[in-house]
């Protein structure tokens, strides 16, 4: 397995694998690797002939006063997890290779990127502009023919979607499942922050989003709001939001019917900020109105 720091080295990479026609799949991460990203490596592995991966802790992702200077990091360790993996070529870049001075272009995706985690009472579209920003820039770099991404992050992915197919890239966005703990709640390299208490009330959340599917089944939409809010609420958990958004658009659900439907939560959990979502396909969320 390779590992690469320098966008120069990489493009000769590039440019190899584009010349002996050979698929490329490429994982983008921040790094502190969990089964989450495990599965989407795992996926690469399994659909393409060489497999790139990227560590890198975005700065211009983060807000000021979140995590940036805290987030976990283990370099060692990753790589140990990408080459059991069967990652051919890691992309572990300095922030001052990807952002040099005079560094002044920013992609920003609209409408999608000022709901949610957009919003300006969460994280703010800024924090898309970030995430757009890096990933345009890994697939220029890298020039997969696949990229996968989580379902756990599903407005990050959607974003990224609608960010490829409007600037052309040629790379297909593939998203996985979201991989989760025992009890249900998702991987995240931010649940190493959380105490055993906050751990266990963290569990709350994935129950509150079954509980709004099994609610919606029967009794509609906002019924299925209110009993996973309720149910957050028994485990002390106020959300920064619990909402439902059509999944393409990330436009506002009304009542539900025939189209699937993405509920989507974020919460703060003794200072740690979790997100998490269930997408509820038509067949199982239609409400019987005769
Ligand atoms: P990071 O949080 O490291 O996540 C990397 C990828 O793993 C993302 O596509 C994310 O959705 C996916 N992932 C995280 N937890 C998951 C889980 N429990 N199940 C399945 N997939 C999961 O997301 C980022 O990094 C960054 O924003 C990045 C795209 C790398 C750009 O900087």
């Amino acid at each position: 397995m390779k590992v690469l720091r320098d966008p120069a080295d990489l493009s000769i990479a590039r440019d190899d694998a584009r010349r002996v026609g050979i698929t490329v799949g490429l994982v983008p991460t921040m790094g502190y690797l969990h089964e989450g990203h495990n599965s989407l490596l795992k996926a690469a592995r399994e659909q393409c002939d060489r497999v790139v991966m990227s560590l890198f802790v975005n700065p211009t992702q983060f807000r000021p006063g979140e995590d940036l200077g805290s987030y976990p990091r283990d370099e060692q360790r990753d790589l140990a997890i990408a080459r059991e993996a069967g990652v051919d070529l890691v992309y572990a870049p300095e922030p001052e290779k990807i952002y040099p001075a005079g560094f002044a272009t920013e992609v920003t995706v609209t409408g999608l990127t000022e709901v949610l985690c957009g919003s300006s009472d969460s994280r703010g579209p800024e924090h898309f502009s970030g995430v757009a920003t890096i990933v345009a820039k890994l697939f220029n770099a890298v020039d997969p023919d696949f990229a996968y991404f989580g379902q756990k992050d599903a407005q990050q992915a959607t974003v990224i979607k609608r960010m490829a197919e409007d600037l052309d890239f040629r790379t297909r966005v593939v998203v996985l499942p979201t991989v989760r703990d025992r009890d249900g709640l998702a991987m995240s390299s931010r649940n190493a922050y959380l105490s055993e208490g906050a751990r266990e009330r963290a569990a709350a959340i994935w129950k509150a989003l079954l509980e709004t599917e099994s609610v919606y089944e029967t009794a509609g939409l906002e019924a299925g709001l209110e009993a996973g809010r309720n149910e957050l609420e028994r485990a002390g958990i106020t959300p920064e939001y619990f909402e439902a958004r059509f999944p393409g658009t990330l436009d506002p659900v009304e009542a539900g019917g025939d189209e699937a439907i993405l509920v989507a939560v974020a919460a703060e959990i003794d200072g740690t900020r979790l997100i998490d979502n269930i997408l509820i396909e038509p067949e199982k969320g239609k409400v019987q109105t005769t």
